[in-house]
């Protein structure tokens, strides 16, 4: 017999997620990371950029839903379109740059030309192909389902079985928190992410940024930093029964909400936040302007958002293999907010996130143990039962524990299962 052997069948999915544990193939097996690419990336809603990063007509932003190359793109006479960036003569990215604001699009292989609509305009040397041949058969592909919500676009490559509003559940009530923080009703994300790669799978990451459980102990170092500076230690917001709290928001969305506590990040007393605060309640009224100041979320938007509002950024996560997982971490300003605190966001993801930062390595480092952790066979589960006897059912989307409960995490995987097998 010549030739290598097909490789093993994923495994199904519905044998490794229970209520309280998933089992260590769904992080390391690659035939079932290929089938959640399929799934949950390739068929629902999934998070490509902010209107922000495109403002103008030509701008365009490239990314990936799921493995396929997309680019976010704003078109003169039909706003934003999400693209498949695949040449339709033989396959070639059209588009390779990151960020940038073109007319069109051209091929770097044999010149293909297309709008920023996706139309084909231009091939080279005419008369190729015969007459009768339909051009606008070879448009780029498009992403049927284009949403925005609080100026962040969503897009779906396939038949959706919800429309945004409802896929976003109860992610809607925090998310309408920032929108209505800003003046524009958007947040103004930069440009020009901070990057990084996590040497661990996806959903690990994913667990990570709803973890309360963690920071004093992952991020020690960097919080005994924070209190020397500041003289305030955010690691006393992080344990069990200090007011904050973690919560699963429907279709796989979670929620670290410290807004009942002063984790010091936001400077709310400054005289700039003061004079934020006075506009928002000539704009929302005393109740709602409270609320709006007072939150400070760490809001999971399922399967690849992350936005904290603390440190205003967001992040993008973007899976790469089975093991292997790509960030990128947006700074946000936002429009009519304290001027102090927006422009301290680039310093304040640098000094956290940045290859050089005191909190992210120390996240990562942890990830990479667990993904090292798991190849152990004899172990076969993860265990995410904390707190599940004494979570609380807020309303028919929301459930909520204590910050240090692993609440998010089962919400998480409840997605998931519901994604992965009702599919198959
Ligand atoms: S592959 Fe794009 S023009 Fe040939
Ligand atoms: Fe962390």
């Amino acid at each position: 017999m010549s030739g290598s052997a097909p490789p093993p069948p994923a495994p199904s999915p519905g044998d490794l997620v229970h209520a309280d544990r998933v089992h260590r193939r769904a992080y390391t097996d690659a035939a079932l990371f290929d089938l959640e690419m399929e799934r949950i990336f390739e068929r629902g809603w999934v998070f490509v950029g902010a209107e922000s990063e495109v403002p103008a007509p030509g701008d365009y932003k490239t990314a990936t839903i799921g493995r396929v190359p997309v680019i976010l793109s704003r078109d003169k006479d039909q706003g934003i379109v999400v693209l498949v960036n695949r040449c339709m003569h033989r396959g070639a990215t059209v588009c390779r740059e990151d960020y940038g604001n073109t007319s069109a699009f051209k091929c770097l292989y044999h010149g293909w030309t297309y709008k920023t609509s996706g139309d084909l305009i231009g091939v080279p040397f005419g008369g190729g192909y015969g007459k009768g041949w339909d051009k606008s058969a070879f448009s780029l592909r498009r992403a049927p389902h284009v949403g925005s919500y609080a100026g962040l676009v969503f897009a779906s490559l396939t038949a959706v079985d919800v429309d945004l509003e409802t896929h976003l559940g109860g992610a809607r009530k925090y998310l309408d928190l920032m929108r209505d923080n800003s003046a524009t009703g958007s947040l103004d994300v930069a440009r020009v992410p901070e990057r990084y790669v996590v040497e661990a799978n996806w959903k690990l990451q994913l667990e990570n940024v709803v973890d309360g459980y963690h920071p004093p102990f992952t991020h020690e170092t960097a919080f005994e930093a924070i209190a020397r500076e500041k003289g305030h230690n955010p690691a006393t917001t992080s344990t069990q029964g200090s007011g904050a709290r973690c919560a699963t928001l429907g279709y796989g969305h979670g929620l670290l909400d410290y807004s009942d506590t002063d984790r010091g990040y936001s400077g709310k007393s400054s005289d700039s936040a003061l004079a934020h605060h006075a506009s928002l309640v000539e704009r929302l009224g005393q109740e709602r302007a409270d609320e709006v100041s007072n939150a400070d979320l760490q809001l999971l938007v399922f399967p690849n958002l992350f936005v904290q509002t603390g440190r205003q950024h967001l992040r993008v996560i973007r899976p790469v293999s089975v093991d292997r997982t790509e960030v990128y971490a947006h700074p946000y300003a936002v429009p009519g907010g304290p001027e102090d605190v927006n422009k301290a966001q680039l310093k304040a993801i640098a000094w956290w996130a940045s290859a050089g930062g005191f909190g992210q390595p120390e996240d990562l480092e942890a990830l990479a143990a667990c993904q090292r952790g798991l190849a152990a066979p004899m172990a076969e589960w993860n265990y995410l039962g904390r707190g599940l006897h004494r979570e609380v059912a807020l309303s028919e989307l929301e459930t909520s524990g204590d910050v240090t409960d692993e609440v998010a995490q089962r919400g998480m995987y409840r997605r998931w299962i519901e994604l992965m097998v009702e599919q198959s």
